[in-house]
């Protein structure tokens, strides 16, 4: 707990340090020694598993295993899975498009392709059907405690998968979705067809409808799976802009913008982020920043990065709010 404590602290440090910026100056956070891959083609999906049971990694040199999906039109499907374990990336499931694992302990990590679901085998790195279903799968999403996963399929419906992969729902009230993703309490967030705007399909199968505000005229908008410290909301990129959009159909707009368009994010794993622009991968190590810092280490650090991190712990549950900000009672 101490440790926890301590990093909210540093949290708070890095946040009220941060610099002080001009609104004409831009200052880039995807920066060349934050490149941990490289590709000359698009990189369309990451997940970083998250282990909820704990924050600190045994060995805080210990890069999880990273899972990206490479779209390259000459491979059948149009793309590829590869897991990246230390500095190598292996290739893992051609035709694969987006990865996906529980929030929990549990480790499985299941892919969504051209042809049904699949299940990651790390003994021999590669995948395994998993159920019988043969869906042409853009997107899938594992439920939080619960054996659901969902999919998107190419024809933009959402279909819930239980019993160990052999019974398929139709989520009736979604129509058309250009994407989704799931909060940490399984209520799904998409993008309609119709209006690109975000929608809410609660848990309960109860339709909330998004509550703009006026002004919004999003161009650009990229729902984000949540870290796994976070309840009931979702973080969402309109135009570069963050949001955090809520399950009563809310959003809160953060102090936080990017120039750049990101392909695909991985904030699962709260103080571990990856983005993918223009084909390559860039880490945002926030733990190692926070223990360097914590041992008087001077690191230079986009301050903009502790506002993402600050925005998921003002969203986490009660009780991991608390722990975080103990620390400034006392
Ligand atoms: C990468 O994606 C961008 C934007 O969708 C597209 O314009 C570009 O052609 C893609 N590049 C490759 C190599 O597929
Ligand atoms: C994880 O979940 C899968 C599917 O429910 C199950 O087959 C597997 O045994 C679980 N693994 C662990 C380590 O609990
Ligand atoms: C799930 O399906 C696999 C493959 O059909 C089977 O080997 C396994 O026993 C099943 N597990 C459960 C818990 O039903
Ligand atoms: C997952 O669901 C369980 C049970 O509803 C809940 O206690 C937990 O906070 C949820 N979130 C995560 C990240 O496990
Ligand atoms: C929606 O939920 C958020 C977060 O729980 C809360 O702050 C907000 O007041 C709620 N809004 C309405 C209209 O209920």
């Amino acid at each position: 707990m101490w440790l926890m404590l301590s990093m909210s602290y540093c949290i708070v440090a890095l946040v009220l340090s941060k610099d002080i910026r001009t609104p004409n100056s831009y200052t880039s956070i995807f920066r060349e020694e934050q490149v941990i891959f490289s590709s000359v083609f698009n990189i369309t999906s990451i997940l970083v598993p998250a282990d909820s049971t704990k924050y600190i990694p045994a060995d805080i040199s210990d890069i999880p295993s990273i899972f990206f999906t490479i779209s390259d039109p000459r491979l059948d499907g149009g793309s590829c899975i590869y897991v990246l374990e230390g500095l190598a990336a292996y290739e893992v499931l051609e035709g694969g498009r987006d990865s996906t694992a529980d929030y929990g302990s549990n480790k499985t990590i299941y892919f969504g392709a051209k042809d049904g679901l699949y299940k990651y085998d790390a003994e021999s790195l590669s995948a395994k059907k998993f159920g019988p279903f043969k869906d042409d799968i853009h997107q899938l999403q594992k439920g939080n405690n619960t054996d659901a996963i969902f999919i998107l399929s190419s024809e933009r419906k959402i279909y819930k998968i239980e019993k160990n992969g052999t019974i398929k729902t139709l989520i009736q009230s979604i129509l058309c979705a250009v994407e989704f993703v799931l909060d940490t309490d399984n209520n799904i967030y998409y993008i309609s067809c119709d209006d690109r705007i975000p929608h809410i399909v609660r848990q309960d199968g109860s339709y909330i409808r998004y509550v703009t505000t006026a002004g919004e005229d999003f161009k650009d908008i990229k729902l984000l799976r949540p870290a796994f410290i976070m309840e009931n909301c979702v973080p969402f990129f309109a135009d570069g802009v963050l949001y955090i959009l809520y399950s009563n159909g809310t959003s809160e707009k953060k102090d936080f913008y990017i120039r750049e368009r990101p392909s695909a994010y991985s904030v699962d794993a709260t103080l571990y982020l990856v983005a993918a622009l223009n084909g390559k991968i860039y880490e945002f190590n926030v733990m190692e920043v926070l223990l360097k810092s914590m041992f008087g280490v001077v690191s230079r650090w986009p301050s903009d990065v502790t506002k993402i991190i600050m925005s998921i712990i003002e969203s986490a549950k009660d009780s991991v709010y608390k722990d975080w900000t103990n620390i400034l009672d006392h």
